[in-house]
């Protein structure tokens, strides 16, 4: 095993840390079961953070970056996995404890390692990547919870964004009448072409809300946080359910008890990073079978490995629609 990877590596430097292109020995790499040769990985808001170094997310330095991946086993000391199999993994701690995805190869436990489902290529996985997975997740809380269509319409919130557009065309798909909150102007058309029933502006969200204010959606899938959480949640109706998953426009909460007291609301709170394997399986198998492969290429495209310090500073200032994948050999 020899050579050398390139891989965005997050460093202090200058007093600051952030992420830029290096090249690596293959033998730097951790001393874990699995290496995996890497084709591509993706760009979340929690990347743009780490990357740009606005929001600390490597715990340890140095650190290569990058929280999804999707590749071919190389070699494995791990029995469930064999050279050849292709594999991709989301969450697990990547990036913040243990060395992720914007490498052209990693070494990786096969604890965190999910089989690419039949349908998918690696680009498509990571097309849906943590963003299109934690929607699949939110969506299974909407289910399991016994919410249909007939319960009422569906509300996304931050709707163009990677968590916000997959959880559209799922909803969408399972026949709710979804209602896309966005702060851009070409969001419209954006969302009604993943199957979006009508937008509402950011605004309408983001501000002071009553306790409980008219009562609108069966179930929201909540990427904001903040005020815009706590006006989802006094308009969810009785019985109906707020999938948390994001805090791009904060992490405060400020809500009352009402919604909760007087119409049986649910808060669900969704988590990604360690999710348990069998959640993960059943959402990449439900990705599979739900997922329009048109609809996903309308929503994404691909970048190459170098433009990740520029393009983590975009997602962050809110300046990318849909899915940006990333081509670690490019
Ligand atoms: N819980 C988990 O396991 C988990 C997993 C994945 C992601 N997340 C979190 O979920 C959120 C979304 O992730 P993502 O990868 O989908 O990010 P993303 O692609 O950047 O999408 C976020 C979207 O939120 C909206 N937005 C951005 N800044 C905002 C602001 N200041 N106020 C209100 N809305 C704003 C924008 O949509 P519009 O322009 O359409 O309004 C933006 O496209 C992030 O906070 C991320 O950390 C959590």
């Amino acid at each position: 095993m020899s050579g050398t990877i390139n891989a965005i590596v997050a460093r202090e430097r200058d007093g600051k840390v952030a992420g830029k292109l290096e090249q690596l020995a293959v033998t730097d790499l951790p001393d874990e079961d699995v290496r995996v040769r890497i084709s591509r990985s993706t760009l979340n808001y929690k990347d743009g953070l780490a990357v740009s170094g606005r929001g600390r997310i490597c715990r340890r330095l140095p650190m290569v970056c990058g929280i999804d991946l999707a590749g071919e086993v190389l070699e494995s000391r791990d029995e469930r996995f064999k050279p050849g199999n292709r594999v991709l993994a989301n969450g697990y701690e990547l990036s913040e404890k243990y060395w992720g995805g914007y490498a052209q190869q990693q070494r990786l436990k096969g604890d965190w390692l999910v089989p690419v489902p039949e349908a998918f290529s690696a680009e498509q996985a990571m097309a849906l990547g943590t963003a299109g997975y934690t929607a699949m997740l939110a969506v299974h809380a909407i289910e399991d919870a016994g919410i249909t269509p007939d319960d009422g319409p569906a509300l996304v919130t931050g709707a163009t964004g990677g968590v916000g557009a997959v959880s559209v065309m799922l909803l969408a798909r399972l026949g709710f009448r979804v209602t896309g909150a966005t702060g851009k102007a070409e969001g419209a058309s954006f969302l009604k072409a993943l199957g979006a029933a009508e937008t509402i502006g950011r605004d309408q969200l983001a501000r002071e809300s009553r306790p409980l204010e008219s009562e609108t959606w069966g179930a929201a899938v909540d990427s904001v946080g903040g005020t815009t959480l706590a006006t989802a949640l006094a308009q969810t109706r009785r019985g109906g359910l707020v999938a948390a998953v994001g805090l791009a426009g904060g992490f405060k909460l400020p809500a009352t008890v009402m919604p909760f007291i007087l119409r049986g609301v649910t808060l669900r709170g969704i988590d990604s990073v360690m999710a348990p394997q069998d959640q993960r399986r059943r959402a990449w198998s439900a990705l599979a079978d739900r997922i329009d492969p048109g609809r996903l290429a309308r929503i994404s495209r691909v970048a190459p490995m170098s433009e990740l310090p520029s393009l983590a500073n975009d997602i962050l200032d809110g300046k990318i629609s849909g899915r940006v994948v990333i081509d670690v050999n490019a």
